[in-house]
């Protein structure tokens, strides 16, 4: 049990999908999973363990934001033994060829903030999957026949910027698209030794201005689920 998640330890499969939205990791525990536990309800931050085809994976929310995906992946890899972090999120898109609904592999994520600093690296570290994941999930994307993005995120700490411009910079350096959690991600499990992958669909665009209602969300992301799910 840790301040932030009553869960025994034992509680939590080694492979956790980490959506932001704690009742979107109840959908997919209700929807995917089954002989489902729940593990935590501190903060209403809800976290499941079931099976899926015969396989343990939990899932559980993050919240919105580096400070607070950074809390519950400490927690999840220190004092639960998870191994392996896999995001399920939304995201922005920069790129006119990265369309709403699209699916992004977050090979690795740019950042804003100053999560990384705690650290002391000599110079900027370049937060990035693990090549395992990602090439499992590649690989399931392949065989379900489902076209993936795959490049450099940005994982910021503003949502309502007041220079509205700004994200323009990032997306002259390619970097596909922006949500706020990954770089946190990669950085905890880079420092305390688990893998994570980020799989994000495409919610809105800044380029165009398009954004997909909660209905037409729901078929990206069942194919962003099942490239999840297979990494049980
Ligand atoms: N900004 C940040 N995070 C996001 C966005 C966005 O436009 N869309 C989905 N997650």
């Amino acid at each position: 049990m840790t301040v932030h998640i009553n869960a025994k330890k034992g509680d939590i499969a080694e492979t956790i999908l980490l959506p932001g939205d704690p009742l979107r990791a109840k959908f997919i525990a209700d929807t995917f999973l089954e002989d489902v536990k729940c593990f935590n309800t501190v903060r209403n931050m809800l976290g499941f363990t079931g099976n899926w085809n015969d396989k343990a994976i939990s899932v559980m929310g993050t919240g919105m934001g580096m400070p607070s995906i950074g809390i519950y992946s400490h927690e999840l890899i220190t004092e639960f033994g998870v191994k392996n972090l896999i995001r399920v999120g939304s995201c922005g898109s920069f790129q006119p060829h990265v369309k709403v609904r699209d699916v992004i592999f977050g090979l690795s994520a740019s950042t804003n903030s100053r999560f990384a600093h705690q650290f002391d690296t000599p110079g900027t570290y370049a937060p990035t999957a693990d090549f395992d994941l990602l090439m499992k999930a590649k690989a399931e994307a392949d065989r379900l026949e489902i076209p993936v993005h795959a490049g450099n995120i940005l994982s910021s700490d503003i949502f309502y910027d007041a220079n509205p411009e700004a994200w323009r910079k990032w997306a002259r350096m390619g970097v596909l698209a922006v949500e706020m959690e990954a770089a946190a991600l990669y950085l905890n499990a880079a420092y305390l030794g688990a893998k994570a992958l980020v799989i994000l669909t495409v919610s809105d665009s800044l380029v165009t201005k398009e954004a997909t209602s909660s209905e037409e969300r729901e078929r990206t992301f069942t194919e962003m689920m099942k490239i999840a799910l297979s990494l049980a």
